[in-house]
């Protein structure tokens, strides 16, 4: 065990945990922030992302020690009353199914759209096909990305 500083949604945190830990289980085991979800723990789907810096990162795949000093934001911390651009684009488009997925999805879109303030239709395919629903609302997804971009 060791102790790690980190700073999540703009807050100082310090946990003591292994150096090996996944920053998934940090936040959800040490921080109650359950948003970011469990779903295949290799970094296949996605459904764990959330932004290291500005980049997207899948959380169960990355050592808690590889954080350093980098800034941890999750879905609760990507704005203050849950009302981000892709949030109301989300509702508008009546995105989620069962939702298990849309955290990450939603992350995902976040860190293209920091990057990129009007993508393509190719380059929201790119930025977002490594995230997979298997309830299939891609298209909403889509649709909801695009919206989020023109808002
Ligand atoms: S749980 Fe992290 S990518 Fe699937
Ligand atoms: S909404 Fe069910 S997995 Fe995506």
């Amino acid at each position: 065990m060791a102790v790690f500083n980190i700073q999540v949604n703009g807050q100082d945190h310090q946990v003591d945990v292994d150096a090996d830990t996944p920053v998934l289980w940090v936040l959800r085991d040490q921080l109650n922030l359950v948003g970011t979800k469990f779903g295949c723990g290799i970094a296949q789907c996605g459904a764990c992302t959330i932004h290291l810096g500005d980049t997207a990162m899948r959380s169960c795949s990355l050592p808690i020690s590889n954080v350093k000093d980098q800034k941890i934001t999750t879905i609760e911390g990507l704005s203050e009353k849950g009302d981000h651009v892709l949030q109301k684009a989300w509702i508008e488009h009546d995105v989620p199914q069962c939702g298990y997925c849309q955290a990450g999805q939603i992350m995902t879109a976040a860190a293209l759209l920091k990057e990129n303030k009007s993508p393509s239709d190719e380059e929201i395919d790119t930025a977002m096909h490594g995230n997979l629903c298997r309830c299939g609302t891609y298209l909403r997804i889509k649709a909801a990305v695009k919206t989020a971009a023109s808002m």
